[in-house]
């Protein structure tokens, strides 16, 4: 195949040029129909190039097969067997994964740290999760992806789970040992699932963390949006070897997807790989160098640490992704809520994941001097208003022992079963219904068909009052909690 190509996006140039019209949805006919004030804001382009994927783009037969052929570019551009757009994001793509390897039924190993896309598809699907326990770090109060050992440890356990599923690399940009994982798990014939939704950059370059497939996955999910340059929404699975049924697997997404995805986001995924075929390398390069530098020069600066060595040894994570610059603000003697909420209010510039004690920066190949400038100026300030910030509230951190609940419950039956609101003082004990995740990074705490404790309450409630952000509980103060109603 021709990587010079991008077949989406040229047949979208060729729909422009070609002046089509169609008597079919959008309704907004490239736009035409469109208040100009929302043209204003959201440009023209943005319209024309949002056009029905069959008897739009392509004829009614999809007889072109440019999609097809822009998922085979991308399989043949990173060495997978095949790729498959989504346009749901990374959330649809790893329920479909999880549903192909399991057929909705038994057990699935699945590490801990899992993002929440990953429960939603417990609940859907009726599965029973096994949790492998990720790697806890009392210091720095983070968990590390699974070990090898312990993947082995939940297979003696459960022998009979369809695959395993891990996170690599984990919203700090902590990875896994992928090789070591995969080797386990195929030394019983069951495949490995690893959500690399923070990957996408990783097949271009060889100074990146190994990228799940050269390791030996079977499927990798990946959001572009978050580390390439694609569309909030684009995501693709990756499929190797013989292991998954690929039939199955672009069945399963068939059953959860849209019937009107996005074009736009099928032709920028498609001129991403393009792009990453022809100038990754350098891309990348220029990024890692940069990220090195700002790493340094943001560890530097009085009161602000910048996690690395602490996180990558025999007891840690096997890789570290260093685009992920977690920040430590605690010497400053403010929270990582803090520090986020003042760079977007006093500097117009926005962070990812933070929790109690940190704030994090996610390098991108878009970033330059004058952006890493702006993130370093914006951290001195920072650093210069911290001691006339008022100091956060504590937030109590549970032990490891408190830290992973016991799943009593299928979270399906949780979820969906007879459930009854309490106040937070009388849910320790009792079995979740609702899911409770801080975001970002997404993990949750509190998940269906968990056994709620006290210590998890505490954190959760005192996360809260200081800034922590829960999308999911009914009550996001968590001030009740939708608990399972139990016959006495
Ligand atoms: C580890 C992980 N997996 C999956 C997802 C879901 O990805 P998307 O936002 O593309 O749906 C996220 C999103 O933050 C994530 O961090």
């Amino acid at each position: 195949m021709d990587q010079n190509d991008a077949p989406v996006l040229e047949a979208l140039a060729e729909h422009q040029n070609l002046e089509r019209y169609g008597f079919t949805p959008p309704a907004h006919r490239q736009g035409r129909g469109v208040d100009p004030r929302v043209l204003d804001v959201l440009g023209e382009q943005s319209f024309k190039s949002d056009v029905v994927a069959s008897s739009g783009l392509d004829d009614r037969q999809s007889s072109n097969g440019y999609l097809q052929d822009a998922e085979s570019l991308l399989a043949e551009a990173v060495g997978a067997d095949m790729a498959f757009f989504s346009t749901c994001g990374s959330s649809l793509s790893i329920k479909a994964a999880i549903l192909a390897v399991t057929r909705g039924e038994g057990e699935l190993l699945i590490s801990r740290d899992a993002h929440k896309s990953v429960v939603s598809g417990l609940v859907l699907s009726g599965l029973q999760p096994r949790w492998i326990r990720p790697k806890w770090d009392n210091e720095l109060k983070l968990s590390h992806p699974p070990s090898p050992e312990t993947v082995e440890e939940m297979w003696q356990r459960y022998p009979d789970a369809s695959a395993a599923l891990i996170v690599s690399p984990t919203p700090y940009g902590t990875c896994a040992d992928i090789e070591a994982i995969a080797k386990v798990c195929h030394k019983r014939g069951k495949p490995l699932i690893v959500d690399e939704a923070w990957g996408a950059q990783l097949p271009f370059h060889d100074d990146t963390p190994t990228w799940a497939m050269s390791a030996g996955a079977d499927i990798c999910v990946v959001s572009v949006h978050k580390m390439g340059l694609g569309f909030e929404q684009g995501s693709i699975f990756h499929l190797q070897g013989d292991l998954v049924d690929p039939v199955r697997l672009s069945q399963c997404a068939d059953i959860l997807s849209t019937t009107s995805a996005s074009t736009l986001i099928y032709a920028a995924m498609d001129g991403w790989r393009r792009q990453m075929v022809q100038h990754g390398k350098a891309m990348i390069d220029k990024t890692l160098k940069l990220t090195r530098q700002l790493r340094r020069d943001i560890d530097a600066i009085p009161g602000l640490h910048v996690l690395e060595e602490e996180l990558v040894h025999a007891e840690a994570s096997h890789d570290l992704d260093i685009q992920h610059i977690m920040i430590d603000v605690s010497k400053l003697g403010i929270s990582g809520f803090q520090a986020t909420d003042w760079l977007r209010e006093n500097c117009r510039v926005d962070m990812g994941t933070t929790d109690h004690r940190r704030t994090e920066a996610v390098i991108s190949v878009t970033d330059d001097e004058e952006t890493a400038d702006l993130l370093l100026t914006s951290l001195r300030a920072l650093a210069e208003a911290a001691p006339e910030m008022p100091r956060p509230p504590e937030v109590i951190i549970p032990d490891e022992k408190d830290l992973f609940l016991e799943t009593v419950m299928l979270p399906r039956d949780a979820f969906f079963g007879p459930v009854e609101v309490v106040p937070v003082e009388e849910a320790s004990g009792r079995i979740a219904a609702e899911m409770a995740t801080p975001y970002p990074p997404g993990v949750p705490l509190l998940l269906p068909g968990e056994r709620i404790n006290k210590a998890a309450l505490d954190y959760l409630r005192s996360g809260v009052e200081a800034g922590m952000v829960l999308p999911d509980p009914a009550d996001a103060t968590l001030k009740t909690v939708r608990v399972v109603r139990e016959e006495l």
